[in-house]
Parts: C-alpha cells; structure tokens; sequence
C-alpha cells in the first residue's frame, strides 16, 4: 500500500516538473535553463546597484540578467513587464506583497523581506535598463 501511494506521489510529482519545463514557444525546456536571451549593457550608477541587489534576491527565480529561470520564475526582460504593462509600482508591490501567479506556470512569488524601498528603485533601474537594450521600451 505504502508502495502504491509512493508511486503515485512520484507520478504526479513528475507531471508537475514536466508542466513547468516548459519554454515560450511550448517546446520543453530544462527546469532552471533561462527562457529568453538577454543582451547585458553598460551598468551605471543605480543600475549598477541594482544588478547586484537584483543578483542576491531575485535571479534565484527570476534568472541571471533577469532571463528568466525554468520551472522558477519568469524573465523581467520581456513584453509583459514593459513600462506601460507593469509599471515602477508594480515591481514594489511585487517585493512587498508578493505576487499571485496570472501570467506564468511557476506559482506565486512570496514577498521578499530584507530589500527595502531604494534597493526596489536601483533594482528597477538596473530592470529597465536590460530592458531597453533588448528592445523593450
Ligand atoms: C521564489 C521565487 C521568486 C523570487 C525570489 C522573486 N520572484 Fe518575482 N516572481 C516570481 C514568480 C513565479 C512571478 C510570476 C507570477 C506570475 O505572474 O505568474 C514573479 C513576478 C514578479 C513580478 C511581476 C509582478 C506582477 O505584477 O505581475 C515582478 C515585478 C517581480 N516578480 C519582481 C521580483 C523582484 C524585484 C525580486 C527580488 C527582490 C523577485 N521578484 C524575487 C518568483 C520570484
């Protein structure tokens, strides 16, 4: 019986990593690879900072460069995290409150205690400036 249950968690548990290994295009994807390709420009000043900031607290889901991380996170070099889309408050509200999944397979963001209101803005700085050199304004 113990058996039985042991093979049916380990069925479902591997559903689960084969529904997250997935990349933008659909076609299947290693957990943890990066899921888009991010040029990295000169960083500057707060962007700088950021890069940093964003390194210790963020890429562990979110990527190396914010490219993204199969299976944990999203990339914030992309479309839907434009200016326009999800704006300087939204990246605050993220950290502070933590985010419910709508956009992504990878479940919710749990907020982030211990990165304060300036390291958000040198974060979004350091965002934005991936941002625009990869073309999204
Ligand atoms: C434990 C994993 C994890 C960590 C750590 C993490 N995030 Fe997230 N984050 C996620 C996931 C997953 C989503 C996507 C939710 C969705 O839309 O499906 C997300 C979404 C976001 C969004 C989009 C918010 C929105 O309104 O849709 C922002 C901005 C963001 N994260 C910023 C950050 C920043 C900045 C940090 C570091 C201070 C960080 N995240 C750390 C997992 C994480």
């Amino acid at each position: 019986m113990r058996n039985v249950l042991l093979a049916v968690v380990l069925a479902v548990a591997a559903g689960v990593v084969w529904w997250f290994a997935i990349r933008e295009d659909g076609s299947e994807a290693i957990a943890g690879e990066p899921i888009v390709e991010v040029k990295v420009p000169a960083l500057e000043g707060a962007a700088g900072d950021g890069a940093q900031i964003f390194a210790a607290n963020c890429a562990q889901c979110h990527g190396e460069n914010a490219s993204g991380r199969n299976g944990f996170g999203p990339p914030l070099v992309h479309v839907i995290y434009e200016p326009n889309h999800h704006g300087d408050l939204a990246f605050h509200l993220a950290v502070k409150q933590g985010v419910r999944a709508h956009h992504w397979p990878f479940g919710n963001m749990a907020p982030v205690p211990g990165v304060g209101e300036d390291d958000v803005n040198k974060i979004i700085a350091y965002v934005r400036t991936l941002q625009r050199a990869n073309g999204i304004n």
